[in-house]
């Protein structure tokens, strides 16, 4: 089976799993994400899911709950009020404590305040994604104030990470994010032990300028990984 149907399914057994009418939503982003989006879109048509408030965490799903006519609510507005139900996301990869990396799509700053608003939280991904450590083989994103990039990159250094400013496809320079600011692509390759992912979040997101960063750390999240048999497991 091939990584973009695993995906499908793991988005698929998420929504089954855990969404109901009547929920406030908070949608992620990445090709895993948007499969849940479309599979919400769809039951929404078929009139088997009603009364669904979303907000989005990138211009991508906003696009694609457009497309789909999944109503879009500030997080700020009085309809969600701060708080959501459920967030179903993807990530780049997980580890057995179930700690994430995210990033990979440039969305983690919203992606990170869904996840910490919703009363529960679930991560969609293929078995590919699945690692013993994270930060070596896969990048972390540091979403950083452009103002701040050297600064911020000689504090990453003095943490073990080896920075790289990440470069726009199709457009001239760095990556601006849906928030207007700069990715820089961390990793611990050189790292002399283990990485520690909690740790390294808390410790990132001190350093001024820093306004998020890719390690996702959530205690109790529900995880739903696709396997390559058609199975998909859950882990809570
Ligand atoms: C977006 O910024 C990311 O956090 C995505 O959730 C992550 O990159 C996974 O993306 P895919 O589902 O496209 O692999």
């Amino acid at each position: 089976m091939d990584q973009k149907t695993m995906k499908e399914n793991a988005g698929k057994a998420a929504v089954d799993a855990l969404v109901q009418s009547g929920m406030k939503l908070g949608l992620g982003t990445g090709s895993t994400a948007i499969t849940a989006v479309r599979y919400i879109g769809s039951l929404m048509k078929q009139g088997s899911l009603k009364d669904i408030k979303a907000i989005a965490t990138s211009f991508q799903t906003e696009l694609e709950c457009e497309k789909w006519r999944i109503p879009l609510y500030s997080l700020n507005s009085s309809e969600i009020n701060g708080g959501l139900d459920l967030t179903i996301d993807g990530a780049d990869q997980i580890d057995r404590e179930h700690f994430c990396v995210k990033g990979g799509g440039g969305a983690l700053l919203l992606e990170k305040i869904a996840a910490y608003s919703s009363k529960a939280y679930a991560i969609a991904l293929d078995e590919t994604k699945v690692v013993d450590m994270l930060g070596v083989t896969f990048p972390v994103a540091v979403e950083i104030l452009p103002e701040a990039r050297v600064f911020v990159c000689a504090e990453l250094a003095k943490l073990g990470a080896e920075c790289i400013l990440r470069e726009a496809a199709r457009k001239a320079g760095p990556v601006v994010t849906d928030n207007g600011n700069f990715l820089v692509d961390i990793t611990f390759k050189n790292a002399p032990g283990r990485i520690y992912p909690a740790l390294l979040e808390e410790l990132i997101n001190h350093i001024p300028g820093v306004m998020e960063n890719g390690f996702f750390t959530r205690k109790g999240p529900h995880v739903f990984v696709a396997r390559a048999d058609g199975a998909v497991d859950v882990w809570d």
